[in-house]
């Protein structure tokens, strides 16, 4: 398969192209770190397409998938992966309208534009890294979790929107709970945090699966099934 991946440079994107490349399948890969890019090229080979993109920027974002797809000779799945946590060094409101831009509105756009090339052809896999923090509201990651929120929702209208289109179009969203990656390196209070090896090796089994739904690692599904039934006086004491 031709699978295109946003912010494949670090972590669970990284991962995602050496774990799809080793099962043959061939891989476009996007950020804005092009040495990181091309380093991960030269360790998979030929099977591994490379463009530097800030998907912000949503005009040269149609260009570069376009042209990732025209090299690749077609798209059969689209991974949008691409995501910040919170930034340090920015104000705060400057830090949460790009943490929004990049992870709600750009991700939209990826979503937008995958689902228009898979209408035409009639068949594709749009996947979207949201996260279990999509679940939940957290005074200190106001924007994170509503981003995430956002994708969740997104994503549920799309495969609403999907189904009733004469095309076979699966939507799937990943909920991770806490990975190993530079996301989290410098985050406290974490718990039942997996390697990034093992929570994509999961990802990429629900994502051959077709799922709509995949949470990462197995047992963040309880800790979703618990927090549908918490009442919001409980989290807001959290
Ligand atoms: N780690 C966790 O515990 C966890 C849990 C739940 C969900 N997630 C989600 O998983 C996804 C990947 O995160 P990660 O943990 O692997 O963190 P990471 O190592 O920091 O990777 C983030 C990736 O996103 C890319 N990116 C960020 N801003 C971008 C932009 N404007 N344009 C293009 N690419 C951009 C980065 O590439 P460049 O910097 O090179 O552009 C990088 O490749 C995110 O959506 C995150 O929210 C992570």
């Amino acid at each position: 398969m031709n699978i295109l991946i946003t912010g494949a440079t670090s972590g669970i994107g990284k991962e995602l192209a050496l774990q799809l490349t080793s099962k043959g399948h061939k891989v476009g890969l996007m950020g804005r770190r092009t040495e990181r890019l091309q380093e991960l090229k030269d360790e998979i080979g030929d099977i591994a397409f490379i463009r530097t993109l800030d998907v912000t920027n949503h005009e040269k974002a149609e260009e570069v998938y376009n042209s990732l797809i025209d090299e690749m000779g077609g798209m059969d799945v689209m991974i949008l992966n691409a995501g910040i946590g919170r930034i340090q060094m920015l104000p705060p409101w400057e830090a949460e309208s790009k943490l929004i831009e990049v992870n709600a509105l750009a991700f939209a756009h990826g979503c937008h534009f995958a689902m228009d090339y898979f209408r035409n052809r009639e068949s594709g896999h749009i996947v979207g890294m949201s996260s279990m923090a999509a679940l939940l509201a957290h005074h200190r990651a106001a924007a994170y979790t509503a981003s995430k929120h956002f994708i969740s929702n997104y994503m549920k209208g799309y495969r609403q929107k999907a189904k009733r289109m004469n095309a076979d179009i699966t939507i799937t969203e990943i909920r991770p709970g806490y990975v190993w990656t530079e996301m989290t390196e410098r985050a406290k209070g974490m718990f039942w945090v997996a390697p990034v090896e093992k929570a994509v090796s999961q990802m990429v089994t629900g994502i051959e699966k077709r799922k709509n739904y995949v949470y990462v690692t197995k047992r963040w599904q309880l800790l979703a099934w618990v927090a549908k039934l918490v009442p919001e006086w409980v989290w807001d004491r959290l």
